[in-house]
């Protein structure tokens, strides 16, 4: 083989590199391949809690749950709860899933579901699931009970956590008295 030959296959491995570096960039321009902006599917996961500081004191003031409830749609809540069913199921004897069965749930005891693993976060909070406590833990699940399971950032509205408990409210043979 003369150095002519080696030149001219050369040659031909870089005519060839070439061409398949064209066509490369060529179906490049031809199919542009677009990420999504958003994920097509989203969970709402809770958010770090803020290191140091209060939080809560830069929140605006809830107004009282009990003016809110009087004028609450329990429709308009069974739809907000769309953001809650992947994790719990409400009726009544249903299962748990990634959180407890929900039915019967306003002013029951805290971690009213026998034999779900609750965390102790929930156990240590004061009082049963009253409207009040609801409220407050619905806003924001990781500052009611610091190291609670539920990874929900929270319903930042208020009228959307009164819609949410006149819901939970209607999941009851007896739905208990509104809170005057
Ligand atoms: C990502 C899953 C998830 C989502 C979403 C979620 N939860 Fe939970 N929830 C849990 C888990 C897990 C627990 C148990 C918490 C613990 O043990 O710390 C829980 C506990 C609760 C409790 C206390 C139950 C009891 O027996 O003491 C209530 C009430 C509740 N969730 C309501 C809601 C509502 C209302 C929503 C929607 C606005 C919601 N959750 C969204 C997972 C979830």
């Amino acid at each position: 083989m003369n150095s002519f030959e080696l030149n001219k296959i050369a040659g031909a491995v870089l005519f060839c590199l070439l061409i398949i570096m064209g066509v490369n960039q060529f179906g490049n321009m031809l199919i542009h391949p677009k990420t999504l902006a958003e994920p097509a599917f989203k969970i709402e996961v809770a958010e770090e809690a803020p290191k140091g500081g209060a939080p809560a004191a830069a929140e605006e003031q809830d107004p009282p749950v009990a003016g809110l409830l009087a004028a609450a749609s329990a429709d308009a809540g069974k739809k907000a709860f769309g953001k809650c069913a992947a994790c719990h199921s409400v009726d009544k004897g249903g299962p748990a899933k990634v959180g407890p069965n929900l039915f019967d749930i306003v002013q029951s005891p805290k971690g009213h579901m026998a034999g779900f693993a609750y965390s102790d976060a929930i156990k240590k909070t004061e009082g049963a699931w009253t409207y009040e406590n609801l409220y407050t833990f619905l806003k924001n699940p990781k500052a009611y009970a610091p190291g609670t399971k539920m990874a929900f950032a929270g319903a930042k509205s208020s009228k959307e956590r009164a819609d949410l408990i006149a819901y939970l409210r209607s999941l009851s043979d007896s739905p208990k008295p509104l809170p005057n």
